[in-house]
């Protein structure tokens, strides 16, 4: 089922929220991340850098496994809000292929704008997925 008009803008305002909380002394660049399970429970995330700076994680990483670590893996739809409307990164794609080439990803911006709603498919085509795994 399509998201209404009404649960994208209570995702991309959880996002919104929870951007505040990021923890950027590095890169000053704040990224919120709201997911939505199929059963319409949000799960929020923030990115999280670290003075050795590959151990930063990002917003969306952050807000996926608190989901899966939590039970759950059916998502229908993420929300990236950052202050110019930045697209998730290649790794945070590849964790969104994961658990399904369907999801809705929808960026915004700082104001809580949405600039695009694309899909995981769309972000990251011909994924390594779960069924490249399968012996054929
Ligand atoms: N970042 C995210 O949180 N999500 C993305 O998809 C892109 C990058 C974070 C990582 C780092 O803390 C900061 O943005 C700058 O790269």
């Amino acid at each position: 089922m399509p998201l209404s008009t009404q649960e994208i803008q209570t995702l991309i305002q959880a996002a919104m929220e929870i951007r505040q909380f990021a923890y950027v002394p590095y890169s000053n660049y704040p990224v919120g991340a709201a997911l939505r399970t199929k059963a319409g429970r949000i799960f929020t995330g923030v990115n999280i850098e670290n003075a050795a700076y590959p151990q930063t994680i990002c917003a969306e990483r952050t807000a996926i496994f608190k989901a899966v670590s939590e039970g759950e893996r059916d998502f229908d739809a993420i929300a990236v809000v950052t202050e110019n409307g930045g697209t998730p990164c290649g790794g945070c794609r590849q964790v969104l292929a994961e658990f399904g080439m369907d999801t809705l990803v929808l960026i915004a911006d700082g104001n809580g704008r949405l600039l695009r709603q694309t899909s995981v498919a769309e972000l990251l085509p011909e994924a390594f997925t779960p069924e490249s795994l399968k012996k054929k």
